[in-house]
Formats: structure tokens, C-alpha cells, sequence
């Protein structure tokens, strides 16, 4: 049974503008914001997952994207680990503490780095190959080229390889809004988010890349999660339809519009435990 871990939405806030999807004027509903995170976890648990859940902390309004404050992994000769972030914004460095302590209390190792100015956030910009085989690294808006190049020596030292990919579209700050792993051969990429090097990178690693709009890109629909044969997503198109069918996996509509205030959808909420 694959294990999520996901952070109750009880002081999720918009105050700033960490992205451009967050404005001062979107001002979020909570009670419909607590329906839709309970209505994600109740899906997740009809696909098959065993939802854990970190207790939120008074002030930290972005904690409830549970996809950023540690990567993590496993490797055979070296357990279970995470590595730490290094977030950009200062709210969200002080989410991370939280997340190291409730995966020490779990036994996994932490591997902290140290990161000088550069910046990473988790999941947010590093994902798996389904199969393990490497990481992609997203960089530019929010993990900077050295934070991942930090991050990859440390994963060259367990035989891990990392792929980055540079970010170029603002409303992709993050590469889980622009890459989403279907399964070992495919992918769903927004091709309008990457350098032409960072293309190149992912059609030499995918046998099958399938390609969303901007508009889709920009509606999250790139940020769905791949569970139990279904794809979890905000929105669905046609286009999109016809992708997921092709690769053998039934669209699951949940509504996430108030965690699009802030810059986030399914994807980000949550996190996979090996
Ligand atoms: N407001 C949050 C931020 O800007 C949203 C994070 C979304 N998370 C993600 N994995 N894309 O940091």
C-alpha cells in the first residue's frame, strides 16, 4: 500500500506573493479550502494509499503543500533518507523543522547540506523516475542551479543520478507544474516551461512525452498525481482525456481552486514515503 504524507489545511493563508498565481486580492475560504483538501485525501485513500498526516503549525499559511519541505528517497545500502530544503521564502523555511523532525521520529537519515545561498524545495523541483533510475532537478525560480548541483554531489556518493532541467516560464516556477511521470516510458511535460537543453534532456529519458497547453499547464493540470491506475487532477480536457487513456489511466477530477490561490494543486499537497 503506498504511503502519502499530507498537512491538514487549518492555517492556510494567501499574505504575499511568492509566486504569480497568488495575488493580496484572492482572499482564501476555508471552510470550502478544508472540504477540498478532505475530499483529496478520501480520493487518495480510494486508490489504494495509507494517508499520514503532519500536524499544521499556527502561521506557517503554505504548510499545507506538503510536497517541499524535504526530498525523499531510498537506496539500497542506505535506507530511507531526506534531504532537507532550502526554501526561498522565510515562512516557509520554518515549515521544514516540522517535516525533518516527523521523518527522524520515522528512522529515516537526514542528509543536511549546506546550501550557503543556494536555494531547493523538495519535490517541488526534484522528482524520481518512476523506476528510480534518476531525479529531475528543476531549476531557476525557486531552486537555484547551485542548490542542485549541491543536491547531486551528495547523490553521486549513493550512485544516484540527477537530470537538470532549467525552468523558464514563471507560471512553472516549480517542475511539478510542468512534468508529471506517467509511468517508466511516458511523461506529460509543458514544453513552453524549459530551456531547449532541458527539452533535449527529457526526450532523450522518456520514450513517450505528451505534451499540454499552456492554458492546461497553467490550470495544474500538469500537477495531477499518478495513483492506482488514476490520475488525480484539477481539471480535465479532452486532449488530456485522450493522453491518459492511451496510457491506461482514469482521470479522478478533485477540486483544489482554493490552493490555486496560492500557486498549488494536487500534486503539491502531498507527499510519496518510499
Ligand atoms: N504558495 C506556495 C509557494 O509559493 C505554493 C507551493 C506549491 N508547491 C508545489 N510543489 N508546486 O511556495
Amino acid at each position: 500500500m503506498p504511503k502519502v504524507l499530507l498537512c491538514p489545511p487549518d492555517y492556510f493563508d494567501v499574505v504575499d506573493q511568492k509566486n504569480p498565481y497568488m495575488s493580496r486580492e484572492s482572499s482564501v475560504d476555508r471552510v470550502k479550502a478544508r472540504t477540498q483538501w478532505e475530499f483529496l485525501c478520501s480520493v487518495l485513500q480510494q486508490c489504494g494509499c495509507d494517508v499520514e498526516i503532519i500536524k499544521p503549525a499556527n502561521g506557517l499559511e503554505d504548510m499545507v503543500f506538503a510536497a517541499n519541505q524535504v526530498f525523499v528517497g531510498e537506496k539500497n545500502g542506505y535506507g530511507k533518507f531526506v534531504v532537507p530544503s532550502r526554501m526561498v521564502y522565510e515562512s516557509r523555511q520554518r515549515e521544514v523543522p516540522f517535516f525533518v523532525d516527523w521523518f527522524r521520529k520515522q528512522n529515516y537519515s537526514v542528509i543536511e547540506l549546506d546550501f550557503g545561498d543556494d536555494y531547493l524545495e523538495g519535490h517541488g523541483d526534484l522528482l524520481w523516475h518512476p523506476d528510480g533510475s534518476r531525479i529531475y532537478a528543476g531549476y531557476g525560480y525557486r531552486s537555484t542551479h547551485g542548490g542542485i548541483q549541491k543536491f547531486a554531489d551528495a547523490m553521486s556518493k549513493m550512485g544516484i543520478d540527477v537530470a537538470p532541467l532549467q525552468l523558464v516560464d514563471p507560471y512553472c516556477y516549480h517542475l511539478d507544474t510542468c512534468l508529471c511521470p506517467l509511468n517508466d516510458d511516458a511523461a506529460l511535460i509543458f514544453p513552453g516551461a524549459y530551456s531547449s537543453e532541458a527539452l533535449a534532456t527529457i526526450h532523450k529519458f522518456w520514450k513517450r512525452v505528451h505534451l499540454l497547453t499552456a492554458d492546461e499547464a497553467h490550470r495544474f493540470m500538469g500537477n495531477g498525481i499518478v495513483c492506482g491506475g488514476s490520475y488525480i487532477t484539477p481539471y480535465i480536457t479532452p486532449q488530456l482525456e485522450a493522453i491518459l487513456k492511451e496510457e491506461k489511466l482514469k482521470p479522478i477530477v478533485v477540486d483544489t481552486s482554493e490552493f490555486e490561490k496560492a500557486g498549488g494543486s494536487c500534486f503539491c499537497m502531498k507527499m510519496f514515503l518510499p
